[in-house]
């Protein structure tokens, strides 16, 4: 009887699960988008390279503080680079300043949680305004002039928005393979939270969308789109990043052109692997290739086996 039932169970469960299969019509990425093996602490300590970037971009342009400012010891290493205070507006200002905070309480729960601890090695960052009018010039495809200033006009948006956007992808991607109970509510955690401030800060920037980007001719709508454009030709890994305005088949069930939380045609979060990231944040379009917003690369066991390699 309990043989009998227990089969009926996994029968059912067998029944159960390729419903669910079914929706899952997803296949499987090419080799340079698929994610590179480790362990769960490998991949939480990858993950701390992004949330030290983002903490250190939101406090030292939202109120000219740092990491170690807020929680004296946390981290030590190279100072960030041409870092600024950002002209904003007050609300937003403060937002980022959350936002920022909010990162450092991630990093305290990872060393809370894990045995990696502090003070925890911070990359080389560089958050130098040349960088971002560089990649904007590259972004519209001319030499602008002025050269478009990050720290000018509310400009910081499109890369906090940027910054925020590529650690949720990460997260989201990583969840189903983490480990462990107290990992994965550690993980899910800070993703649920980061998910949260994306799309805050795109709500921010949409807020925005169809005022022209000063002193230029563009509107906030045209670079969205234009800036995701370079992202997905940079990684390499199809298209997971999209402006706030979108064509309708792109939208949510195909029925507007709205576009401030970007997912894809089931309205699923986008995920993207190690490899799909660096390239993006090196900006070289080779994950072994340093550059950009992380001149030295970053730290940890699953960077350098990708430098080892030589996973382009
Ligand atoms: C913005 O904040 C600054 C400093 O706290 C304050 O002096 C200023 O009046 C505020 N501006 C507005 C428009 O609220
Ligand atoms: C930071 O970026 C600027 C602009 O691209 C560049 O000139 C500078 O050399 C970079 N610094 C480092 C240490 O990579
Ligand atoms: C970028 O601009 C150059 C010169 O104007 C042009 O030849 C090229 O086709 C443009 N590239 C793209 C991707 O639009
Ligand atoms: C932007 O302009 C479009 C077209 O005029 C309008 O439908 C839309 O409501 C505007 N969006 C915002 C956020 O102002
Ligand atoms: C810029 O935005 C306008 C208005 O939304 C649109 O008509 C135009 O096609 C956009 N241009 C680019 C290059 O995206
Ligand atoms: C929306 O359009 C896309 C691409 O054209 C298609 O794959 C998808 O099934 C459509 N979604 C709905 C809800 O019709
Ligand atoms: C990526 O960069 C590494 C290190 O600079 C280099 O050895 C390799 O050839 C590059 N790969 C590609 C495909 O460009």
């Amino acid at each position: 009887m309990v043989t009998r039932s227990c089969s009926y169970a996994f029968l059912f469960l067998v029944a159960f699960q390729s419903t669910i299969i079914k929706g899952d019509i997803v296949l499987p990425p090419p080799p340079q988008c698929s994610p590179v093996p480790a362990s769960t602490l490998e991949k939480i300590e990858f993950v701390l390279n992004l949330i030290v970037y983002e903490a250190e971009f939101f406090l030292r342009s939202s109120v000219g503080l740092g990491i170690n400012d807020i929680s004296p010891g946390l981290v030590q290493g190279p100072v960030p680079i041409g870092a600024t205070v950002a002209e904003l507006d007050n609300g937003t200002r403060n937002i980022i300043e959350e936002f920022g905070l909010s990162c450092v309480g991630h990093i305290r729960a990872i060393v809370d949680a894990t045995v990696l601890n502090p003070p925890i090695t911070r990359p080389q960052l560089n958050f130098s305004a040349q960088l971002f009018s560089g990649l904007i010039n590259q972004v519209v495809n001319a030499t602008l002039t002025p050269p478009f200033n990050i720290y000018a006009n509310n400009n910081f948006l499109f890369a906090a928005v940027d910054a925020s956007s590529l650690l949720r992808q990460y997260l989201t991607g990583i969840i189903p393979s983490i480990v462990g109970d107290d990992e994965r509510r550690l993980v899910t955690g800070i993703a649920v939270d980061e998910a949260a401030v994306s799309g805050a800060l795109r709500a921010q920037l949409y807020a925005r969308v169809n005022s022209t980007v000063s002193p230029y001719t563009f509107t906030v709508a045209n670079l969205s789109a234009l800036i995701a454009q370079l992202v997905n030709q940079i990684a390499g890994c199809g298209m997971k990043d999209e402006g706030l305005i979108v064509p309708l088949q792109l939208g949510a069930e195909n029925r507007t052109t709205t576009n401030v939380v970007p997912a894809d045609v089931y309205s699923l979060a986008f995920s993207r692997s190690e490899r799909d990231i660096l390239r993006v944040l090196f900006g070289t379009g080779n994950a072994t290739r340093p550059g950009g917003f992380f001149p030295r690369g970053f730290n940890g066991a699953l960077f350098r086996r990708i430098q080892i390699l030589g996973l382009s």
